[in-house]
């Protein structure tokens, strides 16, 4: 939706296929903290004024572990920031902003069966058959979707880490406990204090992997959250029925290239970061500032040096932030099959960070995002 705006205001048209229907995509909860370069692509995209009006700019966040806790002073150390701002609030309006501009998203398409050398898209609608031919297919179509099998094993190498566990996630109609996110280390377990507004909280913890959200009942979630607060932030907490509640897993995953013929992946259809420091979606959005550049120097200067090196340009910054969501989940998370040596690197490691202005640096400028 981001790209298919992006090349409508520079004069290139597209077609959007949707799997799901609009109520679907714009129900589903995502994660909420948005990079500086993201909010500005939003903002060149013509989409920044709700995001401007109702975006909270957080200049820190807290860390904490085995309830000792310190700040991050993004401003302090970077003079950046980030935004809050749901994943779910940008996606309304980038449909809004389509809408308003006559594009074409196609909604409730299946079979969808994507050839990167006709190029063309073939894919049924209501039952019948139709195809789209094209210059260029982009996938975006997320980890599950069918662009990335479409392209031969053959020409695709996948690097990937699956975690031992999952992150159960509830949002309730309740005041955040602090102004700002607490990430939280515990022997328990990881947990996450996150906001969408002053009233409304986003909270999630670290569970095994295949855990069953029937076991979760929201009075076992928030004694679980609790215990793994810092005294002083579990004392705030205010408790209260949750509007939504999942569990997803977690993952690195890279494949590489980017490209195959005219087909492009972007965001998750190539990459997947597990979720510790909300990268997932503004690695998505840098794909797209590359790809929009590479698409409108060529359909303006009929220059191809954009769509041969972005595969190279895109998997430089990917592989960058799937290290650094790496690092602040091992740094987080309880992992099951750790020893006392891993125990003991974990916690020198929290202790050198909170020691060490250096280190924070390096936290804070990966956390608000390492330039386009
Ligand atoms: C949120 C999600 C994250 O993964 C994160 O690191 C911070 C915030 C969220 O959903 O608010």
């Amino acid at each position: 939706m981001l790209l298919s705006q992006l090349l409508d205001l520079a004069g290139v048209s597209s077609v959007v296929l949707e799997r799901r229907s609009q109520a679907y995509v714009e129900g589903r909860i995502r994660a909420g903290v948005l990079e500086q370069g993201t909010v500005a692509l939003l903002h060149r995209a013509g989409v920044g004024e709700r995001l401007e009006r109702e975006g909270q700019v957080h200049d820190g966040f807290l860390i904490a572990a085995d309830g000792r806790y310190h700040r991050i002073d993004l401003s302090g150390l970077t003079g950046s920031h980030v935004t809050v701002y749901g994943q779910t609030e940008v996606t309304r309006d980038l449909y809004a902003a389509r809408e308003a501009a006559g594009g074409v998203v196609i909604d409730q398409v299946a079979d969808i069966r994507p050839d990167a050398h006709g190029p063309h898209i073939d894919f049924s609608r209501e039952g019948a058959p139709d195809r789209i031919e094209c210059d260029f297919i982009i996938g975006c179509d997320g980890f599950h979707g069918p662009s990335r099998p479409s392209i031969p094993i053959s020409a695709r190498q996948e690097i990937e880490r699956i975690y031992p566990f999952g992150w159960l996630g509830v949002l309730s109609e309740t005041p955040p406990v602090e102004r700002e996110l607490i990430y939280a280390a515990s022997p328990q377990g990881f947990a996450l204090c996150s906001m969408r507004s002053d009233r409304l909280s986003r909270y999630y913890v670290q569970v095994p992997a295949g855990e069953d959200l029937a076991d979760w009942p929201d009075e076992r979630f928030w004694e679980e959250l609790k215990d793994r607060l810092p005294r002083e932030h579990a004392s705030r907490l205010v408790t209260g029925p949750s509007i939504e509640k999942s569990i997803a897993p977690l993952r690195s995953f890279v494949c590489g290239p980017m490209r195959h013929g005219r087909l492009f992946l972007a965001g998750d259809a190539a990459h997947i970061v597990p979720p510790t420091g909300a990268k997932g979606l503004n690695l998505a959005a840098s794909d797209i500032h590359y790809l929009s550049e590479a698409l409108i120097s060529y359909y303006r200067q009929g220059d191809q040096s954009g769509l041969d090196s972005y595969s190279d340009r895109a998997l430089a910054r990917v592989w960058k932030t799937v290290r650094f969501s790496w690092w602040m989940t091992k740094l987080l998370h309880h992992f099951p099959d750790a020893d006392a040596f891993s125990n003991a690197m974990r916690r020198s490691e929290f202790d050198y960070l909170v020691s060490s202005e250096a280190a924070q640096r390096v936290l804070a400028e990966n956390y608000v995002g390492l330039p386009y």
